[in-house]
């Protein structure tokens, strides 16, 4: 069992659509595979079309398991075949309690501890922003991504993500993989981008692996409006989208291959 997470103080780079994509491939090969949602957002429930799982019970929340409230069965919530979500409620109050509370950091190391046994992965999905949610669940996988969008904003949110391992006493180590999004090879602003994150990497993050940019696709936002992902069968799509989607789908294989997945 591995525990793999995408991170990246930066918003909007696409770590949840990363993230979700490679659930749904290990899935599709067979494996068992939960998504923990450590962003309050829950967006990963977008990926899959089942937003209205988000809000559906009140009692499947992760902090209702910490708090002793349900059972780790009642947190999963299946959206494809072997692919399990856990969404959080609140996780600014969790921070909280996990800083104040000592036993409750047990409960959330405890609940992963169990989840391991059953799951081939457990990959994380993390918001921008930090807390000691953040902090806990970073120090537990064994494998960071750090998606990085392919501008100067994002080459900023790179370092600001670096300094927050460095700030937070994280092993730099963890980052094993730097994942460029949003590539553009006719334009020359992501290009340059790309040249300064190469450095970059070199510098700051040496053991990390980068990898070939992913490229920036509408039709990652248009399968992602139909409740798709990359990995479903899409039923009466137009020739134009179904060429793009399996251009899609042949960029994230040879992405994965690079990964050793
Ligand atoms: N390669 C891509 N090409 C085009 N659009 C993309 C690509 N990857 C992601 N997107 C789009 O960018 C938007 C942000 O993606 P996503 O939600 O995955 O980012 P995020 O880093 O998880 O954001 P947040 O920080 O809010 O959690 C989404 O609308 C998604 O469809
Ligand atoms: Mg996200």
């Amino acid at each position: 069992m591995a525990i793999v997470s995408t991170f990246c103080k930066k918003g909007g780079v696409g770590k949840t659509t990363f993230i979700g994509y490679l659930g749904h491939f290990l899935a599709k090969q067979g494996k068992k595979v939960l998504i923990v949602s450590a962003d309050d957002q829950n967006s990963i429930f977008k990926i899959f079309g089942a937003d209205d799982k988000i809000f559906e019970s009140d009692d499947n929340y992760l902090e209702f398991y910490i708090a002793g409230k349900a059972e780790l069965g009642d947190l999963l919530i299946e959206v494809r075949e072997n692919l399990y979500l856990i969404k959080t409620l609140n996780t600014d109050k969790l921070s909280m309690k996990l800083t104040f509370e000592r036993a409750q950091e047990k409960k959330l190391k405890g609940m992963f501890a169990e989840y391991s046994e059953f799951f081939d992965y457990i990959l994380i999905d993390f918001p921008p922003s930090s807390s000691r949610l953040t902090e806990i669940l970073l120090e537990i996988s064994d494998g960071v991504c750090i998606v990085v969008g392919l501008d100067t904003l994002g080459l900023g949110g790179f370092w600001n993500t670096i300094q927050y391992f460095i700030d937070n006493n994280l092993d730099i180590d963890s980052i094993k993989y730097i994942i460029p999004n949003g590539m553009a090879y006719n334009k020359r602003a992501p290009r340059v981008s790309l040249e300064t994150l190469t450095q970059q990497v070199k510098e700051f993050t040496p053991n990390a692996k980068l990898l070939t940019p992913l490229q920036d696709r509408s039709i990652v936002k248009n399968i992602q409006a139909n409740g798709w992902s990359a990995f479903d069968e899409t039923p009466n799509m137009t020739k134009w989208d179904a060429d793009n989607k399996k251009a899609l789908e042949q960029e994230l294989l040879d992405l994965y291959k690079s990964m050793g997945f």
